[in-house]
């Protein structure tokens, strides 16, 4: 797409004059219509014009996916007529500025959704529970990222890259998935797609940030107090998480897994429509500011193929191969940080499986485990014109 800028497009259907690219499936451009241009996104071929423009709403905005939420809405040039932002009663009247954009924390309140198009919330299980169910009654669709309502079956678990199409069944929910799962998951599809997917290992290298931003303020004095001599202070974590992995990501289960690692197993089944899938995961926290990686195995039901298989994932928008032992070249957390596309490297077949592949999959779980995948959800609804709440609900 280099170099397209300004240049204009004939089609059968009118002219297009392409102004810039969002991502992969949006494209910001104007439109030739009889009497001049109007300009709107192409999401995925479909074209929406900039005169609907949404109120939209961030639950959790002082968080770490809030902020984000923050940048990719105003960067992605979401069609926004405004942009509200909403924390707990402590956070009220703060002023939260991120590249262009100022705004002042709200406390969220039911009445708040009175007057939003769509609110994205990002603000713990609890918070969702309780003002979700609000927030639709009053007109507003919500974009979940907790996991309040992701294995509820009225509600659409949607990574729009694999199951996009279940957006339309929604009821005035949309749950985001965990972020672990979206990850694996953009890895694992196009393999599905081009083998069978029977069951998966995974070893889950998960970084600080996804806990929140008191745990990468707490990892950060962890490293300072490490190299000044001073002692760790545990507060998110109940270990020290400064040159320490910790075998522990959410709370433990009677069977020995953790929630964490049944997101996985349950979210899968779910975004990949396979009740069935086995998989069985160790998720891990590693002292990485930003960014998940993930060791995976995976057993296919037909023979698999390296080279097949890195030609799937290549194709398969928002991932990209980076495979190239001989060159030290393989996707790390460094590089997929604020980055879009999540990495697959070292492509194998499985030695310990028949029909198996061992990968390495990383991308940013601050983007396309949360934030990313949330405005992709929006725009997706908001294309497709399902960005309200469905009469009747
Ligand atoms: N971090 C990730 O990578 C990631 C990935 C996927 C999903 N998620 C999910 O996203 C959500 C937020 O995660 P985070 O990492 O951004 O956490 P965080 O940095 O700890 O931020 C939490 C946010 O929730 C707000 N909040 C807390 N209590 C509230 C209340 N009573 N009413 C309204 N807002 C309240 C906080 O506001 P105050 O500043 O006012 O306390 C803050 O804005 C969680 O559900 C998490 O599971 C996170």
């Amino acid at each position: 797409m280099r170099g397209f800028q300004g240049k204009t497009l004939g089609t059968p259907i009118g002219r297009y004059r392409l102004l810039q690219k969002n991502s992969p499936s949006s494209l910001l451009l104007d439109f030739g219509r009889a009497g001049g241009f109007v300009r709107g996104f192409l999401f995925n071929r479909r074209f929406i014009h900039l005169a609907t423009q949404y109120k939209v709403g961030i639950v959790g905005a002082t968080g770490a996916v809030g902020h984000e939420l923050i940048r990719l809405f105003t960067d992605r040039r979401f069609p926004l007529s405004s942009l509200r932002l909403f924390a707990s009663a402590r956070s009220t009247g703060r002023e939260i500025q991120v590249g262009g954009f100022t705004g002042t924390v709200e406390e969220a309140k039911p009445e708040v959704f009175d007057d939003l198009d769509v609110a994205v919330f990002s603000a713990g299980a609890g918070i969702s529970r309780a003002l979700a169910g609000e927030a639709v009654r009053r007109g507003c669709v919500v974009i979940d990222n907790s996991s309040a309502f992701r294995m509820d079956n009225a509600v659409p678990l949607v990574i729009p890259e694999i199951n996009g199409e279940a957006l339309a069944s929604h009821k005035g929910i949309v749950a985001n998935p965990n972020c672990s799962t979206a990850i694996t998951l953009m890895g694992l599809c196009p393999l599905h797609r081009e083998f069978g997917l029977r069951r998966f290992y995974a070893a889950t290298y998960q970084a600080v940030s996804g806990t929140g931003a008191a745990a990468i303020r707490e990892l950060e004095a962890q490293v300072k107090a490490h190299v000044e001599g001073g002692a760790s202070e545990c507060s998110v974590y109940p270990h020290p998480i400064a040159f320490n992995l910790l075998p522990h990501v959410d709370s433990f289960l009677d069977d020995g897994y953790t929630k964490e690692e049944m997101k996985m197993l349950n979210e899968s089944r779910k975004i990949l429509g396979l009740p069935d899938l086995r998989v069985s995961t160790t998720c891990v926290r590693v002292p990485v500011i930003r960014a998940h990686s993930l060791a995976v195995f995976a057993e296919f039901d037909r023979p698999v193929d390296v080279e097949r298989a890195r030609a799937a994932i290549g194709k398969f928008p928002g991932v990209e191969v980076v495979d190239e032992p001989a060159n030290n070249r393989y996707p790390m957390p460094l590089d997929y940080a604020g980055k879009e596309k999540c990495g697959v490297g070292r492509i194998r077949r499985d030695a310990a499986s028949e029909n198996g592949l061992a990968i390495w999959i990383v991308g940013d779980q601050l983007w396309k485990g949360a934030a990313l995948n949330a405005v992709q959800i929006a725009e997706e609804l908001a294309a497709s014109g399902h960005l309200r709440v469905p009469a009747g609900v």
